[in-house]
Order: structure tokens, then C-alpha cells, then sequence
């Protein structure tokens, strides 16, 4: 793992590398994160699920939206915010995940700082 620099963390990964139909995650300064390439822009958040720690990043993707494979939980990745509230009393589970903006370094790789 490339170390943390100025707060920001080089993932050694160009955006050509990613598949806009299969996040990729990977390990960071801030633990597991997925990099999502949503309508031509990197989004970065963390790769398993608030709920139980299930496999987020293995979830059905469809519009910039993941669903947890394990209970459906179902998130916005390109603002972490959880889209299906409206089914939840109370608003369990409202936490966004945790993020990091994305950019991209003059070598071309994205680099990551927590959002
Ligand atoms: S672990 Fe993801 S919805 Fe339960």
C-alpha cells in the first residue's frame, strides 16, 4: 500500500483499469474501499456494508446505486447516501458510508483523499 501523502493516498490504479459494471475494491489508509466508475467519474466509498459487513462491493449495481447482496440495503455510491429509507421506520441505518474524493495524479493514477 502506497503510503498516505499530504493526506492523500496514490492507489497506483488508472481509471482505464476499472470496469463501469464491477467496483473495485481496495485497501486503504482508511480501511476497505471500492472505486466505482459511474457515468464516466470515479467514486470512491467504503466497500462493505454499514449493516452487517457484508460484501457491498459484490452487490447488483444498476444507475450509480449498489444493493447489499446479504439484505438488499441499497446506497447512492456517488454520494453515499442510502436510497431506500423510505422503508425503514425511524431512518435506521441513515448513516451515509464513509467516502473519499477522487482525483487524479500527472502520472494518471486516481488518488484518494477521505471525504
Ligand atoms: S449486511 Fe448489507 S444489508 Fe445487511
Amino acid at each position: 500500500m502506497a503510503p498516505v501523502n499530504d493526506g492523500n493516498f496514490d492507489t497506483g490504479i488508472s481509471v482505464t483499469e476499472l470496469d463501469p459494471e464491477r467496483p473495485r475494491p481496495l485497501e486503504t489508509p482508511w480501511g476497505t474501499m471500492a472505486l466505482y466508475l459511474v457515468a464516466g467519474r470515479v467514486h470512491c466509498v467504503q466497500a462493505f456494508c454499514p449493516h452487517l459487513e457484508g460484501p457491498l462491493f459484490e452487490g447488483s449495481l444498476a444507475s450509480g446505486v449498489i444493493t447489499c447482496p446479504w439484505h438488499g440495503w441499497r446506497f447512492d455510491v456517488t454520494t453515499g447516501e442510502r436510497v431506500d429509507l423510505f422503508r425503514v421506520p425511524f431512518g435506521e441505518g441513515a448513516k451515509p458510508l464513509a467516502r473519499c474524493e477522487v482525483d487524479v495524479s500527472p502520472s494518471g493514477k486516481l488518488v484518494l483523499r477521505r471525504a
